[in-house]
């Protein structure tokens, strides 16, 4: 029953998750799905069209009314954003639209609806084992020291990383944590294939 199955990973800014859901949705012919780019597609957004990411309503409605195609390519109402939302401002800005539980209930709808359109598959980001995908196949905790997570995201630099990191982990919203029944996994200690060998035994 390949198909069905559903595997959540989350964890901080530089933890492996893009790596790991990569490598286990080849080893186990799944799909991937990055929800860190829907709230980055948003956030980009957002800035686009000059709203004040504070404002919950106005970006409330912008995640409303965005359409967005996440694959290996990121389309958000048919522009291509997959470098910009990588960028500086999108990567400053993003923590912000993330807090906002209006646009947090509009992305966990599509998550869920993805995964049904798909017949199960890998999920990364902050909430998928505690919000969006409680009962998946397998959930996953990535850590990693500081140092091996600020050399990960060198181009975002230390400390815009450690901002980002504690605002993900103190909003009110569905903050990152470890979710109930995740296994946690330091990926500065295990080479990719041994945890993808590791999580394949765990299934
Ligand atoms: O995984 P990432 O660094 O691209 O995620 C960008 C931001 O999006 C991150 O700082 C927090 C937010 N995010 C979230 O709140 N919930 C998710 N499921 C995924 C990402």
């Amino acid at each position: 029953m390949r198909g069905s199955v559903t595997v959540a990973i989350d964890g901080p800014a530089g933890s492996g998750k893009s790596t790991l859901s990569r490598a286990l949705a080849t080893r186990l012919g799944l799909h991937r799905l990055d929800t860190g780019a829907m709230y980055r597609s948003v956030a980009w957004a957002v800035l686009q069209q000059g709203i004040d990411a504070d404002d919950r309503e106005a970006v409330a409605e912008v995640a409303r009314d965005l359409d967005i195609e996440v694959d290996d390519r990121v389309v958000a109402d048919g522009t291509d954003i997959t470098e910009a939302i990588r960028g500086p401002e999108v990567s400053a800005t993003v923590s912000a639209v993330a807090a906002n539980p209006a646009v947090r209930a509009v992305m966990v709808e599509r998550q869920r609806r993805w995964v049904d359109a798909h017949g199960g598959g890998v999920v990364e980001g902050r909430d998928i084992g505690s919000v969006v995908l409680p009962d998946a196949d397998v959930k996953l905790f990535l850590t990693a020291s500081p140092e091996v997570r600020a050399a990960r995201r060198s181009e975002e630099g230390a400390e815009a990383v450690a901002r980002r990191d504690r605002l993900d982990s103190t909003r009110t919203a569905s903050p990152l944590e470890v979710p109930e029944g995740a296994r946690v996994i330091d990926t500065g200690a295990q080479s990719v294939d041994q945890i993808v060998e590791e999580v394949v035994a765990w299934l």
